[in-house]
């Protein structure tokens, strides 16, 4: 394997972990108690979606077809989001559940994103590295998480 193979396994990799978040973020937010969690929730949806276009960027920079690779990392935190809505909590205690779901994924996310700048501005692919920063501020040009826990240090 290349240096070129593994970031493209890289960015493969948080492609199929945005696609999943796309499926997944609808049920949290329709599961989220508090009117502000399931907006975060829903703007985090609008910005997801948004992420996955520009990683069709990146794959058009890197002359490369847009391809998913199966995300396990992601899978999991989908998953334990998913045991957060199922576990019978309700109320503050189920919103504080899936507000700690959601900051594993942007944790995640952020981390990948961050690796992926660095790879493509080292490995001869700066030109492919702006479609991989959000220009909104998202979380993919994060460096640490203030949604949606933004919103339980406000209440
Ligand atoms: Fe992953």
């Amino acid at each position: 394997m290349t240096f070129d193979d593994l970031f493209l396994e890289g960015v493969q990799d948080i492609y199929d972990a945005e696609k999943q978040l796309t499926k997944a973020l609808p049920k949290m937010a329709k599961a989220a108690t508090s009117p502000e969690l399931r907006a975060a929730f829903e703007k985090h949806l609008t910005e997801t979606q948004g992420q996955v276009t520009r990683l069709e960027k990146v794959f058009e920079c890197l002359g490369e077809k847009a391809k998913a690779k199966k995300c396990a990392a992601m899978k999991g935190l989908v998953e334990e989001g998913q045991e957060m809505i199922d576990s019978g909590a309700d109320g503050d205690v189920l919103d504080a559940g899936l507000i700690a779901a959601a900051q594993k994924v942007e944790h995640y996310e952020i981390s990948t994103y961050g690796t992926l700048r660095t790879w493509a501005r080292h490995d001869g692919n700066a030109e492919c590295e702006p479609p991989l920063r959000d220009p909104a501020g998202g979380e993919s040009d994060r460096r640490s998480a203030h949604r949606p826990g933004g919103i339980q240090r406000q209440r």
